[in-house]
């Protein structure tokens, strides 16, 4: 009986210690605070947006080969033709177009990547829901200039990385500020912030919105039907409220007789 009393009060207090532990631990190995993402899976205007910063900056080298091109024209309410103008500049190897109803794949090899980059090209179908809208979104952000790497950048959400800072153009090129602070005994560097160092072609503000639309994209992405399952969810609730409606008014009609 005892036994079993300790086993029960066990649970709840390692779950405890590891709620309270957890940040700790997060900030012990090196994780970089996470801004959070402004996004919406329903502004279609901002995935439109996003799409076409995906398609201009992104997809000449990630593929994103769970989605379909005509499959975005549908979901964002874009015309087929616009969707292959602003996304398809492709060939089949017959040399004919790449059609609206393939795959986002990409034309370079693993091989080819490996040599330029050092690594594979992931897909980034997936990425948003692997990594976490914040996540996606403080990277995209959180690149700097570091002259020891072999593409001149750094990141501090991606230690190393071997991907280069394909927005700088628009972002400009920063330079992390770090302050020290105190873990318990130990002086630990923390990342307080960037200081601009060039600037780029959108301001800070602009550049964040960008960032953001990119990331709603990636989310859309990653689960299309998203939306879809929301705006389902609703029409549920609404029929379960006028079903309760009739159901009760028919109870009372079966027995208003029987008292
Ligand atoms: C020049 C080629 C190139 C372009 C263009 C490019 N990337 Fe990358 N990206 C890479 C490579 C290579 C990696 C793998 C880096 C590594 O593992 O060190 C990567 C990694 C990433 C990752 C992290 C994947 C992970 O490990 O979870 C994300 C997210 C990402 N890219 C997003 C983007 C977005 C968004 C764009 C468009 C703004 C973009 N990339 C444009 C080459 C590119």
């Amino acid at each position: 009986m005892k036994n079993n009393t300790m086993k029960n009060l066990l649970i709840p207090v390692l779950m405890a210690v590891a709620v309270i532990l957890a940040p700790a631990i997060a900030a012990a190995s090196g994780h970089a605070h996470l801004d959070k993402a402004p996004i919406d899976i329903s502004d279609k205007e901002s995935l439109r947006r996003g799409a076409k910063a995906f398609a201009d900056y992104c997809y000449s080298c990630h593929a994103a080969s769970f989605m379909r091109f005509n499959r975005i024209a549908k979901d964002l309410e874009m015309d087929e033709q616009d969707v292959r103008e602003m996304m398809i500049h492709t060939r089949g190897k017959k040399g004919d177009p790449t059609k609206i109803g393939e795959l986002m794949k990409v034309s370079m090899t693993k091989d080819y990547a490996k040599n330029a980059f050092g690594t594979a090209v992931p897909d980034l179908s997936l990425e948003a829901r692997a990594r976490g809208a914040d996540w996606v979104y403080t990277y995209l952000r959180s690149f700097y200039v570091d002259p020891y790497r072999p593409t001149g950048m750094n990141n501090t959400v991606f230690p190393d990385v071997g991907m280069p800072n394909v927005l700088w153009r628009l972002q400009g090129l920063q330079e992390p500020v770090y302050k020290t602070v105190m873990h318990g005994d130990v002086e630990v560097e923390e990342l307080e912030g960037f200081k601009q160092i060039q600037l780029g072609s959108l301001s800070g503000e602009d550049y964040d919105k960008f960032v953001a639309d990119l990331t709603n994209f990636m989310v859309y992405l990653s689960e299309p039907v998203q939306s879809e399952r929301r705006s389902l969810g609703w029409k549920v609730l609404l029929f379960l409220v006028i079903f309760f409606g009739f159901a009760y008014a028919l109870k009372k009609e079966y027995w208003k007789d029987v008292h």
